[in-house]
């Protein structure tokens, strides 16, 4: 049986990875704004992601008889000094979800949460992945400074990533997996 307090830092993390889409949503309209679909491209690609995020502990809180209470999402910045200054917005965002993802661990273990503490393991990983994904990014960028042929290379090379996750949740996220062959 989980607890209250967890089902309350649960739900607390649902608005942090649903902060983190609006975050790569308006990142991916910035870009678009300045002509670098590629850039654009990668961060909806990550907006997807976040969303995964989202609805699974959406989904994880239900299954476990909790009430999923929404709140309201802070307004992300729209404007960004340039591709470097979002790479660097975003790894910074990302350490802060993965200390919110340590706290939720934590917190499971110190309930004796067993059930929790598993279904957090995915994200636990997640997280390792995503830094990875960033810093690489970030290294690139430093290399190109202000070379603007090889950000557009880089540009291209952003443009070829897919969505791999569910994007329609409706019939829940076992039945989306399957779907989209995640
Ligand atoms: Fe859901 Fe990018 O952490």
């Amino acid at each position: 049986m989980i607890k209250e307090k967890m089902i309350s830092a649960l739900n607390e993390q649902v608005n942090r990875e649903m902060y983190s889409a609006y975050l790569y949503m308006s990142m991916s309209a910035h870009c678009s704004t300045i002509g670098l679909k590629g850039f654009a491209n990668w961060f909806m690609v990550q907006y997807h992601e976040e969303m995964l995020h989202a609805m699974k502990i959406y989904e994880y809180i239900l299954r476990q008889g909790g009430e999923v209470r929404l709140q309201s999402i802070k307004t992300p910045p729209y404007t960004f000094e340039s591709p470097l200054d979002m790479f660097t917005k975003t790894l910074a965002h990302e350490q802060y979800i993965t200390a919110s993802i340590n706290e939720l661990m934590e917190l499971a273990i110190a309930e004796k949460d067993h059930a929790t503490q598993i279904f957090l393991e995915w994200y636990v990983t997640e997280q390792v992945e995503e830094e990875e994904n960033d810093n690489d990014i970030i290294q690139q960028l430093k290399i190109i400074k202000d070379n603007s042929h090889a950000l557009l290379m880089l540009d291209r090379e952003l443009a070829g990533r897919i969505t791999t996750v569910p994007t329609d949740f409706s019939k829940g996220i076992e039945a989306a997996m399957k779907q989209s062959g995640a």
